[in-house]
């Protein structure tokens, strides 16, 4: 395959990114496979979903293909893209973008033009705001450029260099999440309820440079602290579910320094930050329909 695509976990700073504040995110090691190829006509298939998808076909990954396609060269041959998905969608671990960079990759490979990876990040956005509406950018840049960045809206994203590596358990809550859906929910709070709604956004940007100073500095217990805060927070922005709080629980319970939903909410994925051991992989592994362990290297 020759397209790839990272999948990723936002450590702290989802919905508040979407309203200018920064967030903080880490690729992870699954995300999207893509090959491409010149053919009669353009067609996108997927697994393991074992769909196919044309421009102008109505479907939403049909006309996010046609999004991305428009980022190519107007005069190129016909490609048929051959995905593979190896994250759940829905989960918070940006699915959606990591398809839409393998894709573009793959298409710019069998164009004989390979694309940087800014590129891929830039011209990926279209393909996200086809699923999430009003989207950061935060996840297709993520899924282009890896590793562990700092990304605000309009700047360009800061690489962190993180002084020890960061072990998180991911646990699925069981329901899947809409980030279309949990992002308008916001936008309406912010709206109806400005004030209120706007300092909590600003408190997760506070959290988020102080936590971007204490992964720098390696203390992961402050670290911990500030996403166990930021998880309130994002509970007072209606995004958590019951389901989610309960992961959260026990793992703090299981000794995770700190634990939040991760992505966009309402459903999807929590992470824990785990140093020590297996006992949150295994409380996690109790409680959840699949939970698995991720590193990221320093
Ligand atoms: C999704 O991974 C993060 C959100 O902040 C949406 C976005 O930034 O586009 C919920």
């Amino acid at each position: 395959m020759s397209g790839v695509g990272h999948g990723k976990v936002i450590l702290l700073g989802e919905h508040a990114v979407v309203h200018g504040t920064r967030a903080l995110g880490a690729a992870i090691g699954r995300g999207a496979v893509a090959d491409a190829a010149a053919a009669d006509e353009d067609v996108l298939r997927v697994e393991p979903f074992g769909t196919e998808h044309r421009p102008g076909d109505g479907t939403p990954l049909g006309r996010a293909f046609e999004a991305a396609l428009a980022a190519l060269p107007a005069s190129r041959p016909r490609l048929a893209v051959s995905a593979r998905l190896e994250l759940p969608a829905g989960a918070g671990l940006g699915s959606s973008a990591a398809l839409g960079v393998a894709v573009l990759d793959a298409c710019a490979e069998a164009l004989g033009q390979p694309a940087s990876r800014a590129f891929l990040a830039e011209a990926a956005f279209a393909w996200e705001q086809v699923f999430h509406g009003r989207p950061s950018g935060v996840d297709n840049t993520l899924a282009a450029l890896g590793g562990v960045l700092c990304f605000r809206r309009g700047e360009a994203p800061e690489r962190l260099h993180l002084r020890a590596p960061l072990s998180l358990v991911v646990a699925h809550s069981g329901a899947p999440g809409n980030t279309h859906d949990t992002v308008d929910r916001v936008a309406r709070q912010l709206a109806r309820d400005e004030g209120p709604t706007r300092k909590t956004i600003e408190a997760i940007g506070v959290l988020v440079d102080n936590a971007k100073l204490a992964l720098e500095a390696g203390d992961l217990r402050s670290v911990g602290d500030m996403m166990n805060i930021n998880q309130m927070l994002l509970a007072s922005l209606m995004v958590s579910t019951p389901a989610l709080e309960s992961l959260c629980a026990i793992a703090r319970e299981a000794g995770a320094l700190g634990a939040k939903l991760t992505g966009g909410g309402g459903g999807g994925c929590m992470i824990a930050l785990a140093p020590s051991g297996d006992g949150v992989l295994r409380a996690l592994s109790a409680a959840s329909s699949h939970a698995f362990q991720v590193e990221i290297s320093a």
